[in-house]
């Protein structure tokens, strides 16, 4: 596992949609998206080195994959994740509808969406796959508890998810209920990065980085992969090393 720490939330934002964009430069052509407010600064930045590519530069390769959304929202509602990766992602690139998935909320049969994503995300490996994190450590939506075999499912969020993700629902209650890709869905693809900012976020990664790794952290999950970068602000590892009561820098952090 690879950590960069950045000074600023805006500089990790850089830095991502800059890899991602090498990634994709080097042949990535299925894309793993996520959703939360830590993406908005990547998916700007990454929207404008988009905006610097020739005008030829052909989209049509690539695939994207969201992670999860929530149930009974579907994409003309402003919560949705769908709503949200058109607003930031899709839209702005010009990306085809065709080409942009996303579990379906609204979907009749959910136990079947759920069948039906997995098959598609899964059909050959996710090139890139982004990540957001959890106050509680959650990866997508699987919450602590979530086995690290499980494949794209239905959830029910916990409290603490709820609270985390009150803001975007102005007051109204979020949905109780997603669809997740599951903890094995996201360690099948061949890259991750993973994103995480400010201090609220000190305990799941301490848990992340240095914990057991073991179901009460889904994050933890990630240490099983080969190939992870996590990218994170200089004031979230600064409460890492507070919590661990030590100024020491880890051995494996690579300064930008
Ligand atoms: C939601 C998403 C997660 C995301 C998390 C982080 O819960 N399901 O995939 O990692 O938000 O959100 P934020 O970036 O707003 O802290």
């Amino acid at each position: 596992m690879q950590l960069r720490v950045l000074e600023t939330s805006e500089s990790v934002a850089r830095l991502v949609a800059l890899d991602l964009w090498e990634s994709i430069e080097a042949g990535a052509r299925r894309l793993g998206f996520a959703t939360g407010r830590t993406m908005i600064d990547v998916y700007r930045e990454f929207v404008e080195l988009a905006e610097a590519l020739p005008e030829n530069w052909n989209w049509s390769g690539i695939q994207t994959y969201n992670l999860d959304e929530y149930v009974g929202l579907g994409p003309q509602n402003s919560r949705s994740f769908h709503y949200f990766m058109q607003q930031h992602l899709f839209l702005p690139l010009a990306l085809d509808n065709a080409h942009t998935h996303v579990p379906n909320g609204l979907a009749p049969d959910l136990e079947r969406e759920c069948q039906e994503y997995e098959e598609i995300a899964t059909e050959s490996p996710i090139d890139v796959q982004l990540l957001g994190l959890g106050i509680n450590g959650h990866i997508g939506f699987n919450e602590p508890g979530t086995p690290f075999s499980s494949t794209t499912h239905i959830v029910k969020l916990s409290g603490a998810t709820l609270q985390q993700n009150a803001p975007d629902f102005d007051g109204s209650e979020p949905p109780g209920k997603a669809l997740t890709m599951g903890i094995q869905t996201i360690l099948n693809a061949r890259r991750i990065m993973l994103v995480a900012t400010g201090i609220a976020k000190a305990q799941a990664l301490e848990a992340l980085l240095y914990g057991p790794v073991g179901t009460e952290c889904p994050a933890s999950a990630l240490r099983l992969h080969p190939q992870v970068s996590v990218y994170v602000d200089r004031a979230l590892m600064d409460g890492v090393l507070e919590r661990q009561q030590s100024k020491e820098v880890p051995t494996h952090e690579i300064r930008v």
